[in-house]
């Protein structure tokens, strides 16, 4: 993200992106997992959804075990645009921790091991704890979110999320009053991400939001995408997702959530200061000190002649989001 790949245009699957054996029988973990636990809960899967002109692309690629998701009742939750294909979406990653390259997370991530996983609550609240990822599915009904994704390097997509509002679980470890931002950690593991050998971010990738932010019921708490418990190099097993920021603020594959009165580090802040704020909003007016961001092309609308997308105010969820920035200079506090 930080230097060289502004554009590199779409990379194709790669063969190693058809999943490894282990990983596939990982999934069959997860599948039992779940029989008994949240998607034991058997909400309306695909095929009802598709019925309600969701588009074919969002159809469940049969890859991975099945995760569906009542459609989210979250005002802005879900978009009328159409879902970028799932190959796409899981084939062009940013997932430093699987190599630089944008098909590199898809070749290299099938050595991330998912199960047993557990997410550590800790700092400012009344009851810190480890959460198996068992206890996380079951904790909240999954919904599906049709979100759009803008990366801060002006590439978009639009991605069926599964998951559910991270103020779930919020609620139930009682922040403190003190409490005024918080803290993802991911997984930073050398001997399960190649990517970790590069010096290009002070491992573990870290972010952060205010703690308004992350009760906004948009900010999601995933677990899968198209129907599925999420591949490896989208951020598995669990993951977060932050609508109306630049991509990188949503952290993938996190192990801790920590609640702090001081505003954290962040991984990409602590690399360029000046390119990538604490805030980072989608916001076209704000350019990123090497490029503009006002447009942004749209992953599967490729070609010679594709135009660029305007690019919206807040990710187009400023009518949700907006308030929580009144009167900041969202050029200061970029
Ligand atoms: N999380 C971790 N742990 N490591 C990363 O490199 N990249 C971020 C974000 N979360 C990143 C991460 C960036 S720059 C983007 S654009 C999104 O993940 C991409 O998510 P996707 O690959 O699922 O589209």
């Amino acid at each position: 993200m930080l230097i060289r790949s502004r554009d590199p245009g779409f990379v194709h699957p790669h063969p190693g992106d058809v999943t490894p054996r282990a990983v596939y029988e990982d999934r069959r973990a997860w599948l039992r997992l779940m029989a008994g636990g949240a998607a034991g809960a058997a909400l309306p899967g695909w095929a009802a959804r598709d019925a309600r002109a969701q588009a074919p692309a969002a159809a469940r690629p049969g890859k991975l075990a099945p995760l569906p998701g009542a459609r989210s009742a979250v005002p802005g939750a879900v978009t009328m645009e159409k879902p970028t294909d799932h190959k796409d979406a899981s084939s062009y990653n940013n997932f430093y921790e699987f190599g630089t390259d944008k098909s590199a997370p898809a070749r290299q991530a099938h050595t991330l091991r998912t199960a047993p996983w557990s997410v550590e609550v800790e700092g400012l609240v009344g009851k810190p704890g480890r959460w198996a990822l068992e206890d996380l599915l079951k904790l909240a009904p999954m919904e599906e979110r049709l979100y759009r994704l803008r990366c801060v390097e002006g590439w978009s997509m639009v991605i069926p999320w599964v998951g559910y509002s991270l103020v779930g679980l919020i609620r139930r470890v009682e922040p403190l009053g003190s409490a005024r931002y918080v803290e993802f950690v991911t997984l930073a593991d050398p001997k399960q991400m190649p990517g970790l050998r590069s010096g290009v971010l002070d491992w573990p990738y870290t972010e952060a939001l205010r703690l308004d932010e992350a009760l906004h019921p948009l900010t999601l708490l995933a677990f899968g995408m198209y129907g599925e418990v999420l591949p490896n190099q989208n951020g598995a097993p669990v993951r977060i997702v932050v609508p109306w920021k630049y991509g990188f603020k949503s952290a993938k594959s996190i192990v801790k959530i920590r609640f702090t009165e001081k505003e954290p580090r962040t991984a990409w802040n602590k690399a360029a200061r000046h390119e990538y704020g604490f805030y980072s909003n989608v916001n076209p007016e704000v350019d990123h000190p090497r490029w503009s961001q006002a447009t942004e092309r749209r992953i599967g609308e490729d070609g010679l002649f594709a135009k660029k997308r305007k690019t919206l105010m807040f990710n187009g969820y400023e009518a949700q989001v907006g308030q929580l920035y009144a009167g900041m200079d969202l050029k200061k506090f970029y």
